[in-house]
């Protein structure tokens, strides 16, 4: 039988050396990205004004996605981009995308211009609307999401997405504390402890972050 020789194919050849250039791009793309976000995250660190999070809870969102490699994110609550920003730098590393919603226009316009000079544009799926009218459309799924917006809200937004997150997704809401005397939000903290098919747990570093894992469909 005819040996193939490798070396002498040039179909084969040119497959490897295709597959070299597409992952040093991808690597170069995924350096330019670091290199962007990093840049604009540092020169923005003391302007975030919209009741954005502080960096801590950014890092700690950047954190839960890349550690779950999580792909299809929804933020309710996108202000003027900071936390919008630190989960896309997440997502750009495990190929996902994220959907934000926004009422306020001034804001939604900002971001937009935050999403465009952080170089993350591409990942972010910005909206315009009142999330009292389009999360329930939504079609989902969703591995990873943030709640921000408005707080008496919340468990409504959370039943509204609880049946579009897929089990071993997380379902984190901003400014939820568990420390003793502190009762933000504590109503619907209660609301998030009982239910049986979600590990809740807070963590309380920056604004108050609930942190629930979806063990199981109801
Ligand atoms: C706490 S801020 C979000 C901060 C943002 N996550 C960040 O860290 O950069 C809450 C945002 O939710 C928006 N919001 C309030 N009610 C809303 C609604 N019904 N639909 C969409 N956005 C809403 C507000 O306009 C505000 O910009």
């Amino acid at each position: 039988m005819k040996k193939l020789n490798i070396s002498k194919s040039p179909v084969i050849v040119l497959f490897f050396v295709w597959q070299a250039v597409n992952c040093y791009s991808q690597q170069n793309d995924q350096a330019t990205i670091d290199k962007n976000v990093k840049a604009f995250l540092d020169k923005h660190s003391s302007q975030w004004y919209d009741m954005n999070v502080p960096a801590s809870d950014g890092k700690l969102l950047f954190d839960l996605i890349l550690e779950n490699n999580y792909q299809y994110a929804l933020e309710i609550g996108t202000s003027t981009g900071h936390s919008g920003i630190w989960m896309a730098w997440a997502l750009s590393k495990t190929g996902g995308k994220l959907i934000t919603l926004e009422i306020d226009e001034t804001r939604y316009k900002e971001a937009v211009e935050n999403f465009k000079e952080a170089g993350v544009d591409h990942i972010i799926d910005a909206h315009l609307t009142n999330a009292h009218e389009m999360v329930p459309q939504l079609k989902g799924p969703f591995d990873f999401v943030f709640s921000d917006a408005d707080k008496s809200w919340y468990q409504r937004y959370f039943l509204a997405v609880d049946p579009k997150l897929i089990v071993n997704g997380c379902y984190t809401t901003h400014n939820v504390s568990d420390r003793p005397g502190v009762r933000w939000n504590s109503d619907y903290l209660e609301f998030l402890l009982d239910l049986d098919h979600y590990e809740t747990t807070v963590n309380n570093q920056g604004g108050g972050m609930a942190i629930s894992f979806k063990k199981s469909e109801k």
